[in-house]
């Protein structure tokens, strides 16, 4: 397995594919990049600056600043993964809260931030050997990638997880919020303008709502060897 290629990973929201994207990239000593959460430094970025609440979003301010806004990741050997920067500060557990999750599909239909994340996306993956997650990798990003996922799950079965994820580190949550924000992202995702959320016509489609995570990389780790490594 000497080949380096690119592997995009789409889907909806809490499908796991950042688990997938993880696991793939350890085992194949791949560069992971986990490009939701660039999306989501940006919207933490814009609430500490009183950009954007519920009710307000000053797209206008929020463009001006993104030449001021770094976001880097650094990989934490004693986590295996890298975690995620915001002009030099570790903000890995607050870009994950349910706050920052109901304001960042709204961030990420903006043309100039999409333009900025996309390109620095694809310098990060330049040289090949790079698993990304996301919404627009096998579309946009990436479109010549070896191999492409998309992965789906209905959106009862998501929410079940994604509140487990919550709840597990300490956050107060309710089961319906969570339903409700994963809902509303997929209908923001896939109906926005610019790169919205849709099956890459060479993508391989993986419905994961009754597959265990231990399947679910056995079989894709053995389409990685046999339709792109060889
Ligand atoms: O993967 P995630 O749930 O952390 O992504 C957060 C949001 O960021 C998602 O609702 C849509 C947006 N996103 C995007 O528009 N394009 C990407 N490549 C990745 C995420």
């Amino acid at each position: 397995m000497t080949k380096k290629i690119t592997i995009a990973i789409d889907g909806f929201s809490s499908t796991g594919k950042s688990t997938i994207a993880k696991q793939l990239a350890k085992e194949l000593g791949y560069i992971y990049v986990d490009t939701g959460a660039m999306y989501r430094a940006v919207t933490l970025y814009a609430m500490q600056q009183n950009l954007i609440s519920k009710n307000h979003f000053n797209t206008t301010e929020l463009i001006d600043d993104l030449s001021s806004i770094s976001i880097s990741f650094v990989f934490n050997p004693s986590l295996g993964y890298a975690e995620v920067y915001l002009n030099g500060t570790n903000v890995e557990k607050e870009i994950r809260t349910i706050e920052v999750s109901k304001l960042v599909s709204k961030v990420a239909t903006i043309s100039e931030i999409r333009k900025k994340l996309v390109s620095e996306q694809q310098n990060m993956g330049k040289n090949k050997g790079v698993v990304m997650d996301g919404r627009d990798i096998g579309t946009v990003v990436f479109p010549n990638a070896e191999l492409k996922l998309f992965m789906t799950a209905s959106a009862d079965k998501r929410a079940k997880r994604r509140y487990k994820e919550l709840v597990d580190r300490g956050d107060r949550v309710n089961y319906e919020e969570i339903l409700h924000n994963v809902q509303e992202r997929d209908r923001i995702d896939s109906t926005r303008a610019d790169s919205p959320l849709v099956v890459a016509e060479d993508a391989i489609e993986f419905d994961n709502s009754d597959m265990g995570l231990k399947e679910q990389f056995e079989r894709i780790l053995n389409l990685v060897k046999t339709h792109a490594l060889t």
